[in-house]
């Protein structure tokens, strides 16, 4: 991707300022976010270039988002409530981040012509899969959490969009992504911990969950080389898969030695409502179309742990 003018929601956020990060070397990039749980800081070291624009901006305020959308070329929506805890509490607050977020992201594109969105899906539409790797032909599609129906709305409304007004799109369905910025997670969530309480480690659910994690700097890759390839519609994630328990063992070596992890339960043995217990997904579409990542999930874990300590 090279000359491009881009707009990137959720740009001072996690996985978006990784991603600016990577675009702003040969592209223009306007970087939009409310900081709802963005911070500035992820994004102050672009903040000289002359290939970045930030705007705090709240992407269902539509008129502004129409107002950043002139002589864009391409999309990439990644502002959403990315806490799968947070909808459980608050049941309006995947759609409206998530649902009415994306349309109206894709409203203000429909106005302003601009024709290909990429979007940050998640594994979560999957639900509690039967087949693991999930592949993307999988289904039927039964989310088990209010933040996977809402990514699963948003892409069925990315869908329409692009059938009914000529869109590009391509939707990744993204594992767990670690590394450095990130804020949330079984990882950001034992460091915290850890800081208030070094003697035990309090851990959700029984410490047997699985899942396929990813590294940043993979996943930005990712989006890169496989947006406008095949149908547009990709699992990323990695081949090995990681436990709650390998995590909290982990992170106790690194920031507290000899804290006394203590399981504390949860639905069925999970963390939470709406957590999938275990989680892989298959990836075959995403390599057979050239892409390639550098590390695989136990390794993409034990990096984002170091990686929490020098951003702290
Ligand atoms: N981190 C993961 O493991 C993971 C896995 C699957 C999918 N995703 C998806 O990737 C994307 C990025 O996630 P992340 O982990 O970087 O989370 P994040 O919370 O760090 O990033 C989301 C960003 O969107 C911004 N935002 C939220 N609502 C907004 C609004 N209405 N208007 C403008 N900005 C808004 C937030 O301030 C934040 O900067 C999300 O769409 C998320 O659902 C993440």
């Amino acid at each position: 991707m090279k000359d491009k003018r881009i707009l990137v929601t959720g740009a001072a956020g996690f996985i978006g300022s990784n991603l600016v990060e990577c675009l702003i070397k040969e592209n223009y990039v306007v970087g939009l976010d409310n900081l709802s749980s963005g911070k500035v800081k992820n994004i102050e070291e672009f903040q000289s270039s002359k290939n970045f624009t930030f705007k705090k901006i709240d992407v269902n305020d539509n008129d502004a988002l129409k107002r950043e959308m002139d002589g864009i070329d391409i999309v990439f929506h990644l502002s959403a409530n990315a806490d799968v805890r947070k909808g459980f509490d608050d049941s309006t607050v995947d759609f409206r981040e998530n649902v009415q977020g994306t349309h109206s992201v894709l409203e203000a594109m429909r106005e302003k012509d601009v024709k290909e969105i990429i979007f940050s899906s998640t594994s979560a539409v999957y639900g509690i899969a039967d087949v693991i790797p999930t592949p993307e032909l999988y289904g039927p599609l039964k989310p088990i959490s209010h933040y996977g129906a809402s990514k699963l709305a948003a892409e069925a409304f990315i869908f329409s969009f692009s059938s009914n007004y000529g869109f590009k799109s391509s939707i990744f369905r993204f594992a767990n992504v670690v590394g450095k910025k990130g804020t949330h997670g079984a990882i950001a969530d034992f460091i915290e911990k850890l800081a208030m309480n070094k003697k035990t480690l309090d851990v959700l659910g029984d410490g047997t969950q699985k899942k396929s994690y990813i590294y940043v700097d993979d996943c930005v890759n990712g989006i890169i080389a496989l947006h406008g390839k095949e149908d547009g519609l990709f699992n990323l994630g990695t081949r090995g898969r990681t436990s709650v328990t390998q995590i909290a063992e982990l992170t106790v070596a690194r920031y507290s030695p000899g804290a006394k992890i203590s399981y504390v339960g949860g639905p069925g043995g999970a963390g939470w409502v709406g957590d999938i217990k275990f989680a892989g997904l298959d990836i075959t579409k995403a390599l057979r179309n050239g892409w390639r990542y550098e590390i695989d999930s136990t390794d993409a874990v034990k990096k984002a742990i170091v990686d929490a300590g020098v951003s702290r």
